[in-house]
């Protein structure tokens, strides 16, 4: 099961093992981290699922969509690094997945 490093917005650090098909955000939020509020419960359409990705690991993601980035733009917080955590699936070459969870807008 690929595990997934998360930084939360304290600067703490927590190793979480993430079910592959589980998208990040589920991942996430069923390792009990509530920063991540995911409001929308993963539909593409709240952005609170935020986070940044470390750059070793942003050509491994799946392409950025047209309604992600359009979410994406709605934060005043995000850079090259962002993606929302909702809209990638966990898979077993994501293994060792670096993320931080984004400041709140
Ligand atoms: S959970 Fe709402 S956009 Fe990801």
């Amino acid at each position: 099961m690929p595990n997934v490093i998360v930084t939360t917005r304290d600067g703490a650090e927590r190793t979480l093992a993430a079910d592959p098909g589980l998208s990040l955000m589920e991942a996430i939020r069923d390792a009990g981290l509530d920063e991540l509020l995911a409001l929308c419960g993963g539909c593409c359409s709240c952005a609170t699922c935020h986070v940044k990705i470390d750059p070793a690991f942003i050509g491994l993601l799946p392409p950025i969509s047209e309604d992600e980035n359009d979410l994406l733009d709605s934060s005043e917080h995000r850079d090259e690094t962002s993606r929302l955590s909702c809209q990638i699936s966990m898979a077993a070459e994501l293994d060792g997945l670096r993320v931080a969870i984004a400041p709140e807008d």
